[in-house]
């Protein structure tokens, strides 16, 4: 069901050739994209983007998605978020098929399911850090002070609960963005160039902090970087390029 799906693994019962059912443990994909195709409408005419994007990520895996500006990266992250529709093939999350699902059941796997980080932070101006945290984590009915408390010590905000984003640097607002995405325990960050505006040093802490902290998560982690060093340090690789991926190793 929507929002019930186990955080680490997915239970299939497989009715084999037995009078029983059998029941099988095993991982089954976070994500499975198959033969996605998706364009743009232009007044040049359709802006052809993806054609024919497959992609298999496994619960816990982290994964790089590198590619030249413009090959439709944020695309792609965008229909895995489900804000927008796919033209062509699938999107898959365990029994869910994102194309089958209404606006409605899109936001709840959105509000649920995922978290969000853009490299422009996104931290809402009129509310304090410790609320900004818990934003996502309270729509999401999943609001959890104890783990909220460990990704305030984690991520190194608890001297910053009380101010406003506008009081904080560039690194301090991309770790609150963070934790406000993982807050609400999502099975899936999608995070789009999330040290892009960041100097060098506090774009290889803030990834570090990343990494450690799914470390010991079963969140599985998609990450859009243009830096070959962030994407070395991530499980698997793959590239944009042409509409398709290549070098999929998700397996
Ligand atoms: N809403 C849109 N309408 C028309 N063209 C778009 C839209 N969004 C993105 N594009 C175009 O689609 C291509 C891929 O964009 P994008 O996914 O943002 O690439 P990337 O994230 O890899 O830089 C670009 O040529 C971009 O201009
Ligand atoms: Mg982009």
């Amino acid at each position: 069901m929507l929002g019930q799906a186990d955080h680490q693994y997915r239970t299939k019962i497989i009715q084999g050739r037995y009078p029983w059912p059998t029941r099988i443990e095993r991982v089954l994909p976070m994500l499975e994209v198959h033969g996605v195709f998706k364009s743009y409408a232009t007044p040049q005419g359709p802006l052809p983007v993806l054609q024919g994007v497959d992609l298999t990520l496994k619960p816990g895996s982290s994964l790089a998605l590198m590619g030249e500006s413009g090959s439709g990266k944020s695309t792609l992250l965008h229909l895995i978020a489900g804000l927008d529709k796919v033209d062509h093939g699938s999107i898959r999350s365990g029994e869910l098929q994102l194309e089958r699902m209404t606006e409605g059941q899109l936001a709840h796997w959105r509000r649920t399911e995922i978290g969000l980080v853009f490299q422009q932070f996104n931290l809402i101006g009129s509310l304090r850090v410790v609320d900004n945290l818990a934003f996502q984590a309270r729509l999401a009915g999943r609001h959890d002070p104890r783990w909220q408390a460990h990704l305030v010590q984690r991520l190194g905000l608890g001297d910053l609960l009380e101010r406003y984003p506008e009081q904080l640097s560039g690194g301090q607002q991309q770790r609150v963005a963070l934790g406000r995405a993982l807050a609400s325990k999502p099975q899936l960050l999608l995070a789009d160039e999330p040290t892009g505006s960041l100097d060098e040093t506090t774009s290889g802490e803030v990834l570090k902090l990343l990494l450690e902290l799914l470390d010991d998560s079963p969140t599985t982690l998609l990450m859009v970087t243009h830096s070959p060093s962030v994407a070395a340090r991530m499980a698997e690789k793959v590239v944009l390029h042409g509409g398709r991926l290549a070098g999929v190793d998700a397996h």
